[in-house]
Formats: structure tokens, sequence, C-alpha cells
């Protein structure tokens, strides 16, 4: 595997179908997935790894965002990825940004609702990933869905050629959705954040059995969130895949996305729920078997 600091370096060395996974680094399993996925489907498997200040609030983590550059490039190499794309702040914003790409609609609510230019920060910055890497297909965790469902309708209006490619959420054996992010809990706030993947679970069951009104989703969600002591929750919401639109019934592919605060940390989950031949399927991911690599020794 190559690593390389500028976009002429990486360009100048994929060939073929040009895969790529975008992250911020301190990867774990979730990413990998990722990887996997651009493995099986390209030629050339790129990674980039940049942790984005245009997409971070002025109170939010910029300087505390976990980062170990070393270990990532160990394992995106044991991954079999081709490129490790890890570009300086100078090569990714040269000079003064007076260029933003800001995507409507599609990020009024949920995070974009909390988070304000947090997605233009994310679509500035993929936009400058696709534009500098060309790559054919570009492969994101369905873990930040309305993150994907941005990222589609900016590739879309842009005409950007990538094919966007959504892949399943990856968690702990308890449940709880990989996030680099989870390395912030202490016992008692992993402990209170159960809660959360206990609703996305109990979401799944109820569409299985037949519910399709979204307040009555939405109320199945929170419900362990809001029974739990030392956990907050900021919303629950039944949304379009398409559009991220909240819903009133399940009449076409959603997310039920619920997020909820944990002391200092904000944390995500959802499940999407696609029409099939066999009727309304929840994907609710995948499980490790054992503690995920955030938490082993280097
Ligand atoms: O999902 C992330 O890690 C980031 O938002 C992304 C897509 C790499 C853009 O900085």
């Amino acid at each position: 595997m190559e690593i390389v600091r500028t976009f002429a370096d990486a360009r100048a060395l994929g060939s073929g179908r040009v895969g790529l996974v975008p992250t911020m680094g301190y990867l774990h399993e979730g990413h990998i997935s990722l990887v996997d996925a651009a493995r099986r489907e390209c030629d050339t498997v790129t990674v980039s790894l940049f942790v984005n200040p245009l997409q971070f609030g002025p109170t939010e983590d910029l300087a505390s965002y976990p980062r170990d550059p070393d270990r990532d490039a160990e394992m995106v190499a044991a991954a079999g990825a081709d490129i490790l794309f890890a570009p300086p702040l100078a090569e990714m914003y040269p000079t003064e940004m007076l260029t933003a790409v800001s995507v409507a609609d599609v990020t009024e609510g949920m995070e974009g609702g909390l988070r304000p230019g947090h997605f233009d920060g994310v679509a500035t910055v993929v936009a400058k990933l696709f534009a500098g890497l060309v790559p054919d297909r570009a492969y994101f965790g369905r873990k930040d869905a309305q993150q994907l469902v941005t990222v589609r309708r900016m590739a879309t209006d842009l005409s950007f050629p990538t094919v966007i490619v959504g892949e399943p959420i990856v968690r702990e054996s308890d449940g709880l959705a990989l996030s680099s992010r989870n390395i912030y809990l202490d016992p008692a706030e992993r402990t209170a954040a159960r809660s959360i993947s206990r609703g996305i679970m109990a979401v799944a069951g109820a569409v299985l059995e037949g519910k399709r009104s979204g307040a009555e989703l939405e109320l199945i969600a929170a419900a362990p969130v809001n029974e739990e002591p030392g956990i907050d929750l900021d919303y629950a919401t039944l949304a379009s895949q398409d559009t991220s639109a909240s819903m009133a019934n399940l009449d076409r592919p959603a997310f039920l996305a619920v997020a909820a605060r944990v002391g200092r940390t904000r944390l995500l989950d959802n499940v999407h729920i696609d029409l099939t031949d066999t009727g309304w399927t929840p994907d609710v991911g995948v499980r490790l078997d054992e503690p995920s690599i955030l938490y082993r020794e280097a």
C-alpha cells in the first residue's frame, strides 16, 4: 500500500475502477467493512484520511477528535487497500475557501438542524475528494444516514459520475453502533448508550410485526432512551431515504434515526427499512463477536 499526500499522486496510482472510502481516521471495523466492499467491487481501493475542520462547529471536538494515523495505516494496509490518501491541510485547502457546497432541504432536520453548517462542511470536502480523486465508486456507512442522503444528492446535483454505495452499520456484540467517538464513553455512559440500540432493535421487531405508523415507531425507538438515566434523546425520527424528510407512515424506503447525548458524546444510530419482494425489511447491521479494535492496545 502506498501512502500519498497529494491528489495528483493518488490519481496517478489509481487504475481501472477506483473505489474511494472517505474517512476521518481512528478507524474501526465499520470503516474496514467499507474497505472490504470496495475491495470486492473495484480494481484500486483508495482510503482517504482527513479530519475535516469545515464540518466541526465552533463548540465541537475538532481539537480532541481521536487520531492515530500509524494504526490507521496498518489497518487499511491489512484490509487490502492500495492507496492511503492522507493530505495535509494545505493540500485540501490550499487557499481560503471562497466556495462552499450546500445541499438544501435534505440537510434541514435531524443532524442538520442541530449542527448548523455541518453538512456544508461534509458536502464540500466530499465534493473536493470526488473532484480530486475521480473515484468510480465511493463507500459510506449507513450509520450516518442523513450524511448518505446528502452525499447522494450532492453527487447527483453536481453531476459527479461516482456511484455512492451505503454499507450496513457494524455494531458491538451488545448492539452499540461503532463510532470513533465511542472511546469517549466511560463505563456508566457505555451502559446508558446501549439503550439506543435497544430502541433500534425494537423498531425492527415492530416493523416485522406490521407496524407502519411513524409516530408509533418513533415512540418505540425513544422509549428505552427516555427510561435510561444518564442519556438525553435529541430525536427519534422516521425519515425518507431519498430526502431525509420525516414520514408519517412507512410507505417508502426509510430510516428510523435516533440521536442522543451521553455526557459530552453525541451518538447516532438507525435502522434502514427497505421495500423488498418480501415486504419491508429492516437492516439492523452486523455485530462483532468481540470488542471492537477501538479498545485494543496499539
Ligand atoms: O463520515 C465521515 O467520517 C466524514 O463525515 C467524511 C465523509 C469522511 C467527510 O469528512
